[in-house]
């Protein structure tokens, strides 16, 4: 049986698309229909509370353009919101905390002592302790070492990825996580992988970065032909929709850092 509907990926606003990048790639013959929250964006400084009902209400806009399954591609909708988007949508739900959690337990698994994680990510991500709790549940002897890196977000979103005072910030921001010992280090932001050389610099490159995106692709191959039913084959290869909540320009203008072709794609402004 298949499906031609699209499936549904949301994000407070550009950072999803590091996700979608990989979806896209993974699944060539689905469709896809992402949606940034461009109005409301950060969610990462946002209360639980907030972030929850914005992420329904997104869920429920995706929903109504008759999505198959929904991807949460935003770590902080998954470690504040997954709860109430799971009791809410009747498609099924994949967040990015799970999948980038079981990528990091496997990496350590090889290892010969008891592994030690770093997890980076917003104020609202690591005050959730989405992650941690994760992590216990999969391995309770993994330690945890989790850290905000607030100054991220806008510097990706400002397009500073090279720019010669990231490296002072990436430093500063990181330099308490430097001292501890650790095996792995999770990326718990959609944002973080395009800092990911300037951070593995800072850190250093024997030290392993777990970026969810991949892992999130490698899940959602489980859902589809399981709990989602595939697009038929040869349909419409790679479309993907865009919809904002605010400013479509501006999104497209800092959506080219993310996805290369995006200033060709159509972008559609809803309110929610
Ligand atoms: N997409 C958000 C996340 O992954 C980062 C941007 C925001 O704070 O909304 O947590």
């Amino acid at each position: 049986m298949f499906d031609p509907r699209p499936i549904g990926i949301f994000d407070s606003g550009v950072g999803g698309l590091t996700v979608l990048d990989a979806l896209v790639r993974r699944f060539p013959d689905e469709g896809f229909l992402y949606l940034g929250d461009t109005a409301r964006v950060p969610y990462g400084t946002k209360s639980a509370r907030t972030v929850e009902r914005y992420s329904v209400q997104v869920a429920e806009c995706l929903l109504r353009r008759g999505i198959k399954g929904l991807v949460v591609a935003c770590n902080t909708a998954s470690a504040l919101g997954l709860g109430a988007l799971r009791a809410h949508c009747p498609t099924p739900v994949l967040g990015v905390i799970g999948p980038g959690c079981r990528k990091a337990a496997s990496i350590i698994a090889t290892l010969p002592h008891p592994g030690r994680v770093g997890v980076i990510g917003t104020r609202s991500t690591v005050a959730s302790g989405a992650y941690p709790d994760h992590l216990a549940d999969l391995d309770p002897r993994i330690q945890v070492y989790s850290h905000p890196c607030p100054m991220f977000v806008p510097m990706v979103e400002e397009g500073w990825l090279d720019h010669p005072s990231v490296r002072l910030i990436v430093e500063e921001s990181l330099a308490e996580l430097r001292l501890k010992p650790m095996d792995a280090l999770i990326l718990g932001c959609t944002h973080y992988p395009l800092l990911a050389p300037v951070i593995s610099e800072v850190m250093g490159p024997e030290l392993t970065l777990v970026d969810s995106s991949s892992a999130v692709a490698e899940e959602l191959s489980h859902y589809i032909g399981n709990v989602i039913a595939p697009a038929p084959p040869g349909g419409e290869a790679h479309h993907v929709a865009f919809l904002v909540t605010d400013v479509a320009d501006r999104f497209k203008e800092t959506a080219t850092r993310f996805i290369a072709g995006m200033d060709e794609a159509i972008v559609e402004m809803v309110d929610l």
